[in-house]
């Protein structure tokens, strides 16, 4: 079955065909990133206009690069929550105009649905591992789930304040770093030493639960007491290393409680090199199957998307041509 997914949700703007939820046949992704880098974050009435603008032409991209024509399609998969809504309304809108056009059924996708789904898009065979454990973390969001299965979730962490990528783009911007801050602070670190500024961790005690306030106040604190004393390489390696370290101990501790035999990690922040080194670590010397997707496939595209909706359109099967969209969602509501 091929599946062609449309993702708007938040800055960029992805279409792509995948053959049965696994073999990716194009994935296109047009990021709007530099429109948005002068003000520093994504301007949500910008990025609907973007999306307007780019939705078909990435269309065609995808079905170019895939050489394939609307005749072999089955199906649209299109993210409709959570997300920016007048973003997400372009990709819904879009869907629904080719579905009626085409005859399509049409399924609609939670976006973290489809960062969970990028795992299984990259690694087949985890459909016969259930439960994983998975660690999301992207601009917006910060959590661990338990799959148990397709479309069933378990929420057991989530972030009390920042997300992990927007403690990597807020503290990007306090060292006048350009957006998006985590791609600049990885590019900055591998030049610095982690070592050189202590940046305190923050542990939720016994929960699951993430915190990345506090890192970014000290940050802020000590540019404030000590601007001249690091430099920014060192000052962003501390500050990547204080952050991936809370990531990887309480997804460590949450293998042990949870029993989980493999780890996932997915959403923008799992593209981070440190991140992806020091999973590897500890899953190792955990005894863990590790699967981290490839970059492409950790920061929004349209791929996962195809992938989440396919299993939703196995499973659960297609969405009347009402459905709505929604700027929020617990992915535990998903069903
Ligand atoms: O999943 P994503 O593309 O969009 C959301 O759903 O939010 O994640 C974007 C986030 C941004 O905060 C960006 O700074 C972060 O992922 N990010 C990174 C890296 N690449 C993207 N953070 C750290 N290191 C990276 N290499
Ligand atoms: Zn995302």
């Amino acid at each position: 079955m091929i599946v062609l997914g449309l993702e708007t949700s938040c800055d960029e703007t992805s279409a792509a065909l995948v053959v049965d939820g696994e073999r990716i046949l194009s994935n296109i992704v047009s990021s709007q990133a530099d429109l948005h880098a002068k003000y520093g974050g994504v301007i949500p009435e910008v990025a609907s206009r973007k999306h307007l603008e780019l939705i078909l032409p990435t269309i065609e991209e995808a079905l170019s690069e895939a050489s394939t024509g609307w005749h072999e399609i089955d199906a649209i998969a299109v993210t409709n929550r959570p997300g920016l809504l007048g973003a997400l309304l372009v990709g819904v809108s879009t869907a629904k105009a080719i579905a009626l056009v085409h005859s399509l059924p049409v399924t609609a996708v939670h976006h973290h649905e489809g960062h969970l789904y990028s795992a299984l898009l990259t690694s087949p065979h985890l459909a016969e591992e259930f439960p994983l454990l998975v660690l999301i973390v992207s601009g917006g969001h910060t959590m661990l789930v338990k799959m148990m299965g397709h479309g069933s979730y378990t929420l057991i962490g989530r972030t009390m304040d920042d997300a992990a990528g927007e403690a990597f783009d807020k503290g990007a911007r306090l060292m006048d770093l350009p957006y998006p801050g985590g791609p600049s602070i990885a590019r900055l670190s591998i030049k610095g030493d982690p070592k050189a500024v202590h940046f305190p961790r923050s542990y939720m005690g016994n929960t699951f639960n993430f915190s990345f306030s506090g890192v970014k106040t000290a940050l802020r604190t000590h540019l404030k007491n000590n601007p001249e004393a690091h430099p920014v390489e060192d000052l962003a390696a501390s500050y990547q290393e204080a952050i991936v370290a809370m990531l990887v101990n309480t997804t460590k501790r949450a293998l042990e409680e949870t029993g989980c035999r493999t780890v996932c990690v997915v959403g923008g922040v799992a593209a981070n090199m440190r991140l992806r080194q020091r999973m590897r670590e500890m899953a190792d010397a955990s005894g863990v199957e590790l699967v981290i997707p490839d970059a492409e496939l950790c920061t929004d595209n349209a791929a996962m998307i195809a992938a989440a909706g396919y299993h939703r359109l196995i499973h659960t099967g297609a969405n009347p041509l009402s459905f709505d969209t929604f700027a929020m969602q617990n992915l535990e509501e998903v069903r």
